[in-house]
């Protein structure tokens, strides 16, 4: 199998193109100037160029704040290109997989959200997300749409996410303050990776999909966990969400779980596993 990676110095991308590689994918995974989602004609030579069975959209501004001063931007990028990529991959009979968010959701559930429940976006980020997610379904009947929650792991590019941003802190024995009520399932980006590897070569049923370590966690308890997995003399407090003054306000409660896949290993294990880099 020949997959077309898009996005490969993200975090996602980074472990996808990892995990192709452990399995012995053919991945080709072009450079955001090599290839820029947001030209259609570059689609298509690229397409033609290499015949891939599959196309990887790992492409995104996934900054919430960004996405909101800049609106038309975060449209190009996050919905447009999988207009362009689903339009461009249906005619050549090639299987699209775009990539979204659990953001699609409005977190006032108290139970993880699964395939089957409504989105229902509250900010431009997941609005874009939630439209690259129809522009694939309905566009390309040969479609996975994967949802992840907040992923951790290594990218090859210059961001922090959340988890090393804390990582960073920690090791440096910075005193925190996590909230205790905003929940999540942190999910490290390597098993995310190794997941959508799977659905793809196994050639499962096209649809929608959450990826995600198993288990709903508070920030909190995420954090105090990482805390212990590094030895880190970090003083950690509970706080309420409320207190930090997220613009946009995040949906709070944002755990995802699938109700078509086994469930992937406990998310205390993948932790484990990714901060042994870091003792
Ligand atoms: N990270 C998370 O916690 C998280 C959580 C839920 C869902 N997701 C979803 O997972 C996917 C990947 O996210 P990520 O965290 O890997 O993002 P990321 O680390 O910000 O990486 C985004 C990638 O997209 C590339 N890119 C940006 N604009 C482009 C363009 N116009 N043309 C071509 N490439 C472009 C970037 O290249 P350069 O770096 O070279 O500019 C980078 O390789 C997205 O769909 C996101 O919504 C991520």
């Amino acid at each position: 199998m020949k997959i077309l990676l898009l996005g490969n110095r993200g975090q996602f991308g980074t472990a996808f193109e990892k995990i192709c590689r452990m399995r012995g994918i053919e991945c080709i995974a072009p450079s955001h100037s090599e290839l820029d989602v947001t030209q259609p004609q570059k689609i298509s030579l690229a397409l033609s160029k290499e015949a891939p069975d599959a196309v990887v959209n790992s492409t995104g501004i996934i900054d919430i704040g960004e996405c909101e001063s800049c609106p038309l931007d975060a449209y190009k990028v996050n919905a447009q290109a999988s207009l362009y990529l689903a339009e461009a991959t249906v005619e050549k009979k090639i299987t699209l997989v775009q990539t979204s968010t659990h953001l699609v959701f409005d977190g006032k559930s108290h139970q993880p959200y699964t395939e089957y429940d409504l989105p229902s976006p509250n900010t431009v980020y997941a609005a874009t997300k939630l439209i690259s997610e129809h522009y694939a379904i309905t566009r390309n009947p040969k479609s996975y749409v994967v949802r992840f929650p907040t992923l951790f792991g290594h990218r090859r590019n210059e961001k922090s996410g959340f988890v090393e941003k804390m990582i960073t802190k920690l090791i440096a024995g910075d005193p925190l303050r996590i909230a205790d009520d905003r929940m999540d399932c942190p999910t490290w980006s390597e098993d995310a990776a190794r997941e959508v590897a799977e659905i793809v070569v196994s050639r499962a049923n096209f649809g929608l999909y959450h990826v995600a370590n198993r288990g709903a966690v508070s920030y909190f308890d995420f954090i105090a966990t990482l805390a212990k997995f590094l030895n880190s003399q970090s003083g950690i407090e509970a706080a309420k969400d409320k207190e930090f003054t997220a613009r946009p306000p995040k949906p709070l409660r944002l755990a995802i779980s699938s109700d078509k896949r086994p469930a992937l290993r406990p998310w205390p294990e993948a932790l484990q596993e990714y901060s042994e880099v870091y003792r």
